[in-house]
């Protein structure tokens, strides 16, 4: 499958309707995903990206129905990571002088991942490449969200070649932003950031600021996963710059795991004193043993604040809750006040435990939290509903 998105440049990527775990076990496709490479046809001709390595005999068989590979000029490598570099290696054993454009980093990693000698020509911030009609001009994007990605930007007919940023790992035939179910793609989207981009969203604001000062016009941006945006193509930039200035709704999320239900019941019962506090307030609840993980990381995300509740288990904490604090940890999440809860037999320590742990992910720790003996009963219960109340007043 390939199509033209303007007359000089045609998408020839994949799409990739069965994936559901990506970068390992780390994040959750639901939707499936695409891989999206660009040929553009000028009096030079430019390949922009490849895909994923199982995909690399059909993206090269395809890629021949549209060109002789021969004519192809130069290879633009946005980004080294494999999803968008996993062809080049049998891609380059066809035509193996033809020059690979990317940042210094990218060649590092290049070199690093396939340990082949191609002809890197390592390009900054404002350099250009002169294609015919149309001039390509390179702006290394650090960080968003490897050190070698890089955003291509085509004069003339104006499109950003963004790579992973601005994009969704969503599957559709559809293919462009106005087509599409857009409560489909802003979720996509959203997770995408969440997920991907929250540690770096200073990096973000700084990259959107200097792009948007250059004001140059952007009438699409091509990204290497998902839809492309091409009407009102700056709303994802609006939203990216909204998101990475320490988003918020109005939401509280409950994340918790239980052994015997004793600590879910608590979190219904502290969600019940949240909602008898402010009735306003969007409560979500979900059991970290059950939910997708990113899923809940993207509520998260949406919070003003959260909740982390585990029964004490080995005189620690349950697991899947262990690994929901990694994730908050690493991703860096500003400006959300926390809380701890959970139930315990004897050592009771998981909301101490939990209580730290949010401490060091720097998160706002609104109060001591609490716990409960066995399973609470009618006492223990109206103690959840007033620790909600509380934690509500403070939010
Ligand atoms: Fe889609 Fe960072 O690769």
């Amino acid at each position: 499958m390939s199509f033209k998105i303007t007359e000089k440049v045609t998408w020839v990527g994949k799409i990739d309707w069965e994936l559901r775990r990506f970068h390992g076990d780390e994040y959750s496709t639901h939707r499936g995903t695409s891989y999206n490479s660009y040929l553009i046809r000028d009096k030079k001709n430019v390949l922009i990206d490849t895909v994923w390595k199982p995909f690399d005999e059909e993206f090269v068989d395809n890629l021949k129905k549209e060109i002789d590979l021969n004519e192809i000029d130069y290879i633009i490598a946005n980004h080294g990571e494999i999803d968008h570099s996993g062809s080049l290696p049998l891609l380059m054993k066809e035509i193996p002088e033809v020059p690979i454009y990317c940042t210094a980093a990218g060649a590092k990693i290049l070199k690093a991942h396939y340990h082949e000698d191609w002809n890197f020509v390592k390009v900054k911030t404002g350099d250009t490449l002169d294609i015919g009609e149309n001039k390509l001009t390179f702006i290394e994007a650090k960080m968003l969200h490897w050190p070698d990605s890089m955003f291509t930007y085509m004069g003339g007919e104006n499109i950003l070649f963004s790579n992973d940023a601005f994009g969704q790992h969503y599957a559709s035939d559809l293919m462009y932003n106005d087509l599409v179910d857009q409560a489909e793609l802003y979720q996509e989207a959203m997770k995408y950031y969440a997920n991907i981009l929250t540690p770096f969203s200073p990096l973000v604001i700084k990259k959107i600021e200097e792009v948007l000062s250059s004001n140059v016009p952007v009438n699409m941006i091509a990204t290497s996963h998902g839809v492309i945006w091409r009407d009102n193509p700056t709303q994802i930039v609006e939203k990216y710059l909204e998101w990475a200035k320490e988003y918020q709704e109005n939401q509280i999320t409950i994340v918790y795991d239980s052994m015997w239900n004793a600590t879910r019941r608590m979190a219904e019962a502290i969600e019940e004193g949240i909602k008898i506090e402010d009735k306003n307030v969007v409560v979500k609840l979900f059991n970290a043993a059950h939910a997708d993980k990113n899923d809940i990381i993207t509520e998260i995300f949406k919070s003003k604040a959260i909740l982390i509740g585990a029964s004490t288990v080995n005189n620690s904490i349950l697991s899947s809750i262990s690994g929901i604090l990694d994730m908050i940890k690493g991703l860096g999440f500003k400006n959300k006040k926390a809380a701890a809860f959970g139930s315990y037999g004897w050592s009771g320590e998981s909301v101490k435990i939990i209580t730290e742990r949010l401490k060091d992910a720097k998160l706002e720790v609104i109060n001591d939290g609490i716990k409960e003996l066995w399973n609470p009963d009618e006492e223990g219960l109206k103690r959840c509903r007033e620790f909600g109340v509380n934690s509500a007043k403070n939010l």
